[in-house]
């Protein structure tokens, strides 16, 4: 199963993302310990407030101290903030809209909700941690609740328990990376029948009981309308909290996405160049256990900060070189500005980070040879290498180390006369030393290893199938 989006700024490693889960799971306990508060005053039961009180008082406190800590921790708040976002909201309306439909009829409680939700919005792991606490804190209320009422039934509490747990894991392992909705829906309907089923055995075997058809319309209703709720609320949940899924990776990848679509009809060149970067950035990414899907995003909007000058890079010069005549430094500086101005795009069509961050990323802070060699022959040497260079920053994850490198190699490679697997193989290898010499992978932990396996994958990936691009002196494509 290929990898989801990962959280790439919250504390890492099981511990930490444990704990990232518990701590959202403490909002949905507040949340439900204020309405269980209003509910308890509503009825004049007084004598049960003083608990919750307390309770709520202590998990603001645990709540608090980790919004602290992330603050004090990390700088990119606003990152972490959308999927933690999303994930708290998720489990607060399982646990409510458990604590509630319970009261119309203990069957129609949808327990699998959260999972649901979260493993189509992040991904399973998050989604099990996420439903083992929705299912302890629906546990804990409805034991409460029934205490409160003076009418305990362990039975009927563990039965639930033990259904949103065992059919929450299915769900979070199950669909953990399904980008097809319609395969979502039949696997999730599946799961629901024989979460059903399950329980229709267990109370007919222990409950003493035969449920009525009434319990079991509302026992089918609640559980195969979890998928239902799920799969409407996905493009809500995406779209409110600006969520990289796969489902939406695959959509910005659409030809007609706006931006994409923009690349297609303004700079033909840019827009072939990105179909075939993204062709090798994707078998790249699956071969070092990185997200493909994310890796073809990236590299179809690399360089849609082309679309601003398109005439001025090569790829969309059907004749004249508007940049002919003008001084390295001036020229260095169009071409460089494809970076920022991609990220100013992309930020204007409200394209996630994890996408956008690539356009000034994955050329570093490399210097433009060309323009670098040609001030050079101008000033016999002395230049200064930082206005010849990208401003942008070094790749600070996998996926901007491969869209950089698969870049340089789908330009490269067009640039040369023969390619044949040899040749390819010295020119990627070159490459590759010229990057780690440069500096450009310090900021992200990929290992000499993956950067081997990109290499082979690249050289293996590549097919001969590209056209003859203008070569430069000093073997670059001139970008
Ligand atoms: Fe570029
Ligand atoms: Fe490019």
């Amino acid at each position: 199963m290929d990898k989801t989006v990962k959280f790439e700024h919250l504390p890492k490693g099981t511990v930490g993302r444990s704990l990232c889960v518990f701590l959202a799971a403490t909002a949905s306990i507040i949340i439900a310990s204020v309405l269980k508060f209003v509910f308890i005053v509503k009825t004049d039961e007084a004598i049960g407030v003083l608990p919750y009180v307390l309770f709520a008082i202590v998990i603001l406190i645990i709540y608090l101290g980790h919004y602290l800590y992330v603050v004090c921790s990390r700088h990119s708040l606003v990152k972490n903030l959308r999927a933690f976002g999303a994930i708290n909201l998720a489990m607060a309306m399982t646990v409510i809209l458990n604590i509630y439909l319970e009261g119309i009829n203990s069957f129609l409680m949808p327990a699998m909700l959260a999972s649901f939700i979260v493993v189509s919005l992040v991904d399973g792991r998050d989604a099990f941690s996420a439903n083992i606490f929705v299912n302890i804190l629906i546990m804990f209320i409805l034991l409460t609740q029934m205490r409160l009422a003076n009418n305990l039934n362990y039975y009927a509490v563990v039965s639930k328990f033990a259904q949103g747990l065992t059919g929450g894991t299915v769900v979070a392992y199950w669909l953990s990376g399904e980008t097809k909705r319609i395969n979502f829906v039949l696997k999730g309907l599946l799961i629901a029948l024989m979460s059903v089923l399950a329980v229709f055995a267990v109370v007919s075997a222990f409950g003493e009981k035969i449920l009525t058809l009434k319990e079991i319309g509302f026992l089918a209703g609640g559980t195969f309308g979890q998928v239902i709720v799920a799969v409407a609320l996905q493009p809500v949940f995406e779209s409110m909290f600006n969520l990289v899924t796969n489902t939406r990776l695959v959509e910005f990848t659409d030809h007609n996405a706006p931006l994409i679509k923009r690349l297609k009809e303004e700079a033909p060149g840019t827009f072939i160049h990105s179909l075939a970067v993204a062709n090798f950035a994707e078998v790249c990414a699956s071969a070092i256990g990185e997200n493909p899907y994310l890796a073809r995003a990236c590299a179809y909007y690399h360089d849609v900060g082309k679309l601003v000058n398109p005439l001025h890079f090569k790829e969309n010069q059907p004749d004249d070189n508007p940049r002919d005549g003008l001084l390295p430094e001036v020229s260095a500086e169009i071409i460089r500005g494809h970076t920022t101005e991609g990220k100013r795009l992309c930020d204007e069509y409200r394209i996630p980070h994890e996408i956008s961050d690539i356009t000034v990323q994955h050329h570093g802070t490399l210097p433009i040879y060309v323009f670098l060699n040609k001030a050079k022959q101008l000033t016999d040497g002395e230049v200064d290498i930082e206005e010849y260079s990208y401003h942008g920053h070094t790749p600070v994850t996998k996926i901007a180390a491969i869209i950089m490198l698969c870049d340089s190699s789908e330009a490269a490679i067009r640039a040369m006369d023969n390619p044949d697997a040899e040749r390819v193989d010295k020119l990627l290898r070159k490459l590759i030393s010229d990057r780690i010499n440069a500096r450009q992978f310090d900021d992200c932990d990929i290992t000499l290893r993956d950067l081997d396996i990109i290499r082979m994958t690249i050289i293996s990936a590549y097919g001969g199938q590209f056209h003859k691009r203008l070569k430069y002196p000093d073997g670059s494509s001139g970008k």
